[in-house]
């Protein structure tokens, strides 16, 4: 395994593995016996960054969420594991209620909801600590000072350690780093979207985006990510839920003219190095000029070892250039 830092700050950086696992549905959908199984040849193949979130995976029962960050608290207590793993988890997206989602009904980020959901997270989690919290998704019912001061001030606490944010448009994410950095606050330090090597359509509205995707690494953020030193891009579903081996599970974002050149490079690419697929994008992620830290799901431990094999994966300079070029 190879690793990397995230944050800035000398006191809060954290190095971690360069592959990160998702908890996602780790205790709803994935039974705990294979859940425990996955984390434990993580762990032992040197993984030490896991993500998960205060709502995984209320639409998996219709409930609130909570089942992963509790399953991962039993695996921590169970295993004895301690401040060398960094946990990374993320509070806004909570529905409010049973039978309700993020986009009718989410808790959002107001100070109230980041002091409560935060110490909840916690108490799931058994920890001290959130090594890492993010703002799942954006509130514009809220004053974003509101929001960089609450999260700044569980950070002065000790009770966080780094900030990140998800899915929000890429002016948002700079006006709370500039609010916190013109008070001399912590902000956001990791950013966490979707981001694989086929590109999706972003004008594509949604129930939550009605102007098109925010949760998809498009340019501004790429941009943004290349000119800000100090940030991480921590990218989720980078194997497209699977799609790379099952293409019916390709969402229809994918259907454009630009998704059959780049399957073509992947699978010339993956067919020269004896590789999968799977294994040469999330190779392509880790060897990349921006900082990007794949963040796989796995049911299994023989995908969870398709995965990690990507860590060892080294591209070479032309088949890179192929691959970036590809459209
Ligand atoms: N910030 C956000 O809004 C957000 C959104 C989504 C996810 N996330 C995070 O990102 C993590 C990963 O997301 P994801 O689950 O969408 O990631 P993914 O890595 O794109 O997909 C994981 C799924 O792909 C399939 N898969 C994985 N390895 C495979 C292999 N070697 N061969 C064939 N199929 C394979 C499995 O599906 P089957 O189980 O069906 O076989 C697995 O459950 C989540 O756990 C969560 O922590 C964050």
């Amino acid at each position: 395994m190879k690793y990397r830092t995230i944050g800035s700050d000398p006191a809060r950086r954290r190095e971690v593995s360069v592959i990160a696992l998702g908890a996602m549905l780790m205790g709803s959908r994935t039974d705990e016996k294979t859940s425990f199984a996955v984390l434990d040849r993580y762990v032992e193949a040197g993984g030490t960054f896991i993500d998960t979130s205060d709502n995984y995976a209320f639409w998996e029962d219709g409930g609130q969420g909570g089942q992963s960050e509790e399953l991962l608290g039993r695996w921590r207590r169970s295993r004895g594991i301690g401040d060398e793993i960094v946990i990374a988890t993320k509070l806004g997206a909570r529905p409010l209620a049973a039978g309700t989602s993020y986009v009718d009904n989410p808790e959002g980020l107001s100070a109230k909801v980041i002091r409560e959901s935060s110490e909840r997270s916690r108490e799931r989690l058994g920890v001290d600590r959130l090594d890492l919290l993010y703002a799942h998704i954006d509130d514009p019912t809220v004053p974003q000072r509101e929001t960089v001061e609450a999260f700044a001030a569980l950070v002065a606490e000790g009770t966080v350690g780094l900030l990140g944010v998800s899915n929000q448009a890429a002016w948002r994410v700079e006006r709370a780093r500039a609010i916190a950095a013109a008070s001399e606050l912590p902000g956001y330090e990791v950013l966490q979207y979707a981001h694989s090597h086929l590109r999706p359509r972003t004008d594509v509205p949604d129930d939550m985006f009605p102007d098109g995707s925010l949760g998809h690494a498009g340019p501004d953020l790429l941009t943004y990510l290349r000119a800000e030193p100090g940030l991480t891009m921590v990218a989720y579903s980078p194997l497209l839920k699977g799609a790379y081996v099952r293409p019916d599970r390709l969402p229809s974002d994918f259907d454009h003219p630009g998704t059959p050149p780049r399957l073509a490079a992947l699978h010339d690419v993956a067919r020269e190095t004896g590789a999968t697929v799977n294994q040469v994008v999330l190779a392509w992620q880790l060897g990349g000029s921006l900082p990007i830290v794949p963040l796989v799901g796995a049911s299994s431990v023989a995908q969870l070892e398709e995965s990690l094999a990507a860590a060892d994966l080294e591209l070479t300079p032309d088949q890179r250039s192929r691959l970036d070029a590809a459209h």
